[in-house]
């Protein structure tokens, strides 16, 4: 499975040689994600120039950085196999999709996603889970590079990620795959092939509102569990209060 090229320099001066040999632009990301994204509030930085690269690579210094290519492509290349492996290393479920829109744009996380089956990408989504001698459940993220259509490695999450709902809305579940498979009761292998839904968080502080043809998958709002979607819809109330509120005060 091919990866983007990565680099993992061990001063400025070799992340600037680094940048030279691979080129512009450059992701730097931490190897420790955790406090990168308390301390800048993002996942990465995007370095168009050898000037960004500097000022990216002295702020991530702390977390132990990488360099890495940019996969070419728009946010709706943005690929994912979902599975539970058993120990035998049978697929009991498989979903396959991509996210339409990522917030914010770039590096981000899911607004928008569908279901997609890419019967390759799945195949090789379960080789390498296999060659790791993978069990359980997880994410597999790929991008399909537009330069050349070659699928890249983003990462495995080895756990479900945050539009996994949309496996089940597909007849994929998942979580409920792997509690009868630890339970002794391992269903028939399914998985989301043929099924086109789509997955969207509607309502985001800040950002357009977005709705999918209905009926698609809420990410917050259901009426089994109604209080996550009313606490959203405070914040989201009130924010847009405040920021009218300040738009009126500069306009008077
Ligand atoms: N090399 C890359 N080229 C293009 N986009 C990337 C690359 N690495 C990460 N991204 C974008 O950033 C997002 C988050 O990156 P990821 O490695 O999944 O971080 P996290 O572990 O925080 O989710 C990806 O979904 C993708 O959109
Ligand atoms: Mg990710």
């Amino acid at each position: 499975m091919a990866i983007p090229a990565t680099r993992y320099p061990s001063s400025a001066a070799e992340a600037r040689a680094a940048a030279e040999e691979l080129g512009l632009p450059l992701l730097v990301k931490p190897s420790e994600p955790i406090g990168f994204r308390l301390a800048f509030q993002r996942q990465a930085f995007r370095c168009e120039t050898l000037a960004e690269l500097d000022d990216a690579y002295a702020k991530a210094e702390p977390f132990v950085p990488m360099l890495q290519e940019v996969v070419q492509g728009s946010d709706s290349a943005l690929y994912t196999v979902g599975s539970y492996l058993d120990r035998s290393g049978e697929a009991l479920g498989v979903f396959c999709g991509r996210k339409l829109r990522q917030t914010p744009p770039g590096v981000g996380t899911c607004r928008v996603g569908e279901s997609l089956w890419l019967p390759d990408l799945v195949t090789s989504s379960l080789e390498l889970l296999r060659a790791c001698e993978y069990v359980g459940l997880s994410q597999v993220e790929l991008k399909r590079d537009e330069r050349d259509g070659s699928y890249k490695l983003m990462e495995i999450n080895p756990r479900l990620w945050q539009w996994h709902t949309l496996s089940d809305a597909c007849g994929v579940n998942l979580p409920l795959i792997a509690y009868r498979d630890l339970t002794g009761d391992p269903p028939s292998p399914c998985t989301s092939e043929g099924v086109r839904k789509r997955w969207a968080i509607t309502l985001l502080a800040g950002e357009r509102t977005v709705f999918p043809r209905p009926p698609y998958v809420e990410a917050v709002f259901s009426v089994r569990d109604p209080k996550p979607g009313l606490v959203h819809l405070a914040r989201w109330g009130l924010k847009r209060l405040r920021a009218l509120k300040r738009t009126t005060r500069s306009a008077g």
